[in-house]
């Protein structure tokens, strides 16, 4: 495996040339304030009217409309919500430059189809592995976040040293840059998302708090059972791993751990876990978020709504949104 750090990177790609942002959410904050602290030349490119554009341009950034950042840029990373890389690419493929770069922070859009960059273009994945809130808050901390990175198109012949330098500017260099694919990431990710962390751990909590609800035991209790402690396990696992965390905590903890962790994810969950990653790679997520979006969002805003009513989080609230 390649793991890159900043000794090991050129940072010179990048230099003189300009970067358009196109988004300024959770990743398109933090990258534009990371690379603008680097001394890379960033412009934020926003929609007309767009809520953000003042929040951006008090934080010292240039702020254009898409298309002129765009058109302005040697190297456009798009930020904006992978389910409209689509049409916001083929809204902005006329005024990309001859030879430019275009960028993602995810492999979905490319991998599934949802663009299709034209043949001139470098195009390049750098993925920080978290929130875009830790990425900026860790480069301020002088450290930074661990990447992935993959090219896709290397029609210049540069589009690897130029992704590297990338990750490098936002900070992504002083934790380590690994290599990858725009498939791998994608389907990885989107893999996680549904049969693990995302997915997964807040379901098994919910299914957890219900369960000792229905016995008898009060919110209250079984929120902080099985709610409250997860991050007690998420802090030991990061600073320990797993075999660490297993031995720091109570010989009870461990045995009751090994005998009914095994039980609840057992041959049937682990042959479940590889129809979803079969499904992801058919592609059958993909059609699904291109199909939400679509018909506005509307499943996402049911499920919003029955979570926020829900007993688990009203006794969350009363527990004082605190564990
Ligand atoms: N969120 C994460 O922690 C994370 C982590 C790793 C990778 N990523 C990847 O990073 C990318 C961005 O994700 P995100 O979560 O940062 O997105 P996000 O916060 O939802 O992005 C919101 C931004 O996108 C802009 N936007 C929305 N539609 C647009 C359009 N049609 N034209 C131009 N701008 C538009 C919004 O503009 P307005 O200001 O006008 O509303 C806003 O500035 C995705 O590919 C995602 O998979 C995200």
């Amino acid at each position: 495996m390649q793991f890159l750090r900043d000794a090991d990177i050129d940072p010179s790609p990048l230099t003189a040339k300009r970067v358009a942002i196109l988004g300024f959410g959770n990743q398109g904050r933090a990258q534009s304030l990371n690379l603008h602290d680097s001394g890379i030349d960033v412009v934020v490119g926003l929609r007309g009217g767009s809520g953000s554009a003042n929040e951006a341009e008090g934080s010292g950034l240039k702020v254009a409309l898409v298309e002129d950042a765009v058109a302005s840029a040697q190297v456009v990373m798009i930020l904006a919500p992978d389910e409209i890389h689509g049409p916001l690419y083929r809204e902005i493929e006329p005024h990309l430059r001859e030879g430019a770069a275009l960028g993602f922070s995810h492999g979905l859009s490319v991998r599934f189809g949802f663009v299709e960059p034209r043949a001139d273009l470098d195009v390049f994945l750098l993925a920080p592995k978290g929130p875009g809130t830790a990425l900026r808050s860790l480069y301020r901390d002088g450290k930074g976040m661990i990447a992935l990175w993959a090219v896709h198109q290397d029609a210049s012949g540069n589009a690897k040293p130029l992704a590297l330098a990338y990750g490098r500017a936002i900070g992504c260099g002083r934790a380590g840059l690994i290599a990858s694919s725009f498939a791998e990431e994608a389907e990885a990710d989107l893999f996680n998302e549904q049969a693990v962390v995302w997915g997964g751990v807040p379901e098994l909590l919910i299914a957890g708090f219900d369960t000792l609800v229905e016995g008898g035991v009060s919110p209250e209790v079984a929120y902080l059972e099985c709610v409250g402690e997860l991050h007690l396990i998420a802090e030991l696992i990061e600073a320990r791993g797993i075999a660490g965390m297993r031995e720091v905590i109570s010989n009870t903890a461990e045995l009751g751990g090994l005998l009914g962790g095994k039980r609840i994810i057992n041959d049937e969950i682990r042959q479940r876990m590889t129809k979803i990653l079969a499904e992801v790679r058919a592609g059958r997520f993909a059609e699904e978020l291109r199909r939400e979006e679509a018909d506005g969002y509307p499943r996402l805003e049911h499920a919003r709504s029955d979570a926020r009513g829900s007993l688990l989080q009203r006794t969350f609230e009363r527990l004082g949104g605190k564990t």
